[in-house]
């Protein structure tokens, strides 16, 4: 790979050991994806934290502390380097749990001890503790064209898609190279030819809600995997929220990082130039029978009507999403033997303090919570057995990561079961 005038320096040592490793790290990474260059990012999305199981032995364990944390898990060194300030503009994603619902989340105060340490080391470097998966909606908005280093697969698909930011999908250790240096190698999503979209999906039905747009999306992502689907047909422009379950439904149910909405995402105002001229290799439909597919095989772990356990909030829920769902509990009360837990940024949760809407939740018997959620903190009430979820996300992976059921339906629905104790949802 070439490598700039201030690259080379890095990669000398000159700006010390870190950066230095930094450098050595995007160097190989770079040669192994075959990029003939790196480019320069001042928009990075990562976790660094020690929160999660694993980390958080090391952490504790480890002579090197935080230090020695990010050498190895961020910069791939077993060598302990001194961590000096971030170069590039960094967000924190999520983190592993809630200090302020440590109790609920059956957290250990060491572990909160951990976070709070963490927060005051990244804080320290100049991380921007956003602590969310969807720093887009906390004041982090690539502008089209603008290159980033995100990780958070739901956070890179809608970064590429209705940004127009360019991102590949990152792992720790690229991302961790990345805030150091303020480069990242210029390959996949960094480049025009690799934005065009390679699958039409004709949508024949409408498409709504959240789950709609969920479902959608489980569907498209199976079928075209890791590859970028093009939807026309779409008669209802979506918002912020059906984009954001959209994209985190198709990236986890296949691999998909960009997507296109013709007449709606910032590279699609017609079909040539979400195609740029190419013939799309598969055209599919998407109508009544796909829907319903997608909906048996979000459900396909559900059995019991019985919900211990009602989560909102995969990706972490707008503010929006918040007030409708007030709407739907305000003066009700949440069943004896259920939970409702509700994740958002602590940013949002600011804001939904000042307007009431967390005392609402609260009053009902919910939790409006931050910085993590269940599937990726592995935090859940007690004796979980059967949960209810309004994303694809969520419903793909609690069961596989925490083993319980989970049922998908509308946020109404959810709290329907929230409510009465017993999953009542149906397709539409
Ligand atoms: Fe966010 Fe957790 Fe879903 S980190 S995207 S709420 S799995």
């Amino acid at each position: 790979m070439k490598l700039a005038v201030d690259e080379q320096r890095m990669l000398d040592g000159k700006e010390g050991p870190a950066r230095q490793k930094a450098m050595d790290l995007l160097l190989r990474y770079g040669e192994a994806l075959g990029a003939e260059r790196l480019v320069d990012t001042n928009n990075v999305c990562a976790t660094a934290g020690a929160t999660t199981p694993f980390l958080r032995d090391f952490a504790a364990q480890h002579p090197g502390g935080l230090d020695a944390v990010f050498s190895e898990f961020s910069l791939d060194s077993a060598e302990v380097v001194k961590i000096p300030k971030v170069r590039a503009y960094t967000s924190h994603l999520q983190q592993g749990l809630d200090p302020a619902h440590a109790a609920e989340q059956n957290v250990a105060h060491e572990l909160v001890q951990l976070y709070r340490n963490g927060q005051a080391y990244l804080g320290g470097l100049g991380l921007q503790m956003l602590n969310t998966c969807t720093p887009y909606q906390v004041g982090n908005v690539p502008v089209k064209g603008e290159h980033c280093a995100w990780m958070e697969s739901s956070a890179v698909i809608y970064c590429n898609s209705v940004l127009g930011g360019r991102t590949n999908a990152e792992g720790r250790e690229s991302a961790g190279a990345a805030m150091l240096t303020g480069k990242i190698p210029y390959w996949g999503y960094h480049l025009d030819q690799n934005r065009l979209g390679t699958h039409l999906i004709e949508v024949e039905i409408d498409v709504r809600d959240t789950a709609d747009w969920g479902l959608l999306g489980y569907y498209v992502g199976e079928m075209v995997q890791d590859r970028i689907p093009v939807l026309n047909g779409i008669r209802y422009v979506p918002n912020l929220a059906r984009l954001k379950h959209f994209g985190a439904a198709a990236s986890s149910s296949g691999g998909v990082e960009m997507y296109h909405v013709i007449g709606v995402t910032p590279e699609a105002s017609d079909m040539k130039e979400a195609f740029g001229g190419r013939k799309p290799m598969a055209a599919l439909g998407y109508g009544p029978a796909e829907r319903r597919l997608a909906y048996e095989r979000v459900n396909s772990t559900a059995r019991e009507r019985r919900v211990d356990y009602v989560m909102l909030g995969c990706p972490h829920y707008s503010l929006e999403q918040i007030w409708e769902v007030c709407q739907l509990i305000e003066g009700q009360r949440v069943h004896a033997d259920t939970c409702l837990w509700i994740f958002t940024p602590s940013a949002i949760k600011e804001v939904a303090d000042r307007n009431g809407y967390t005392r609402i939740i609260t009053e009902a018997g919910g939790h409006l919570m931050t910085d993590t959620c269940s599937a990726f903190g592995r935090v859940m009430p007690k004796g979980t057995k059967v949960a209810a979820v309004d994303s694809a996300k969520q419903a793909h992976y609690l069961p596989a990561i925490m083993g319980v059921q989970a049922w998908f339906g509308t946020s109404a629905e959810c709290i329907q079961a929230a409510l009465t104790g017993r999953w009542s949802g149906r397709l539409q």
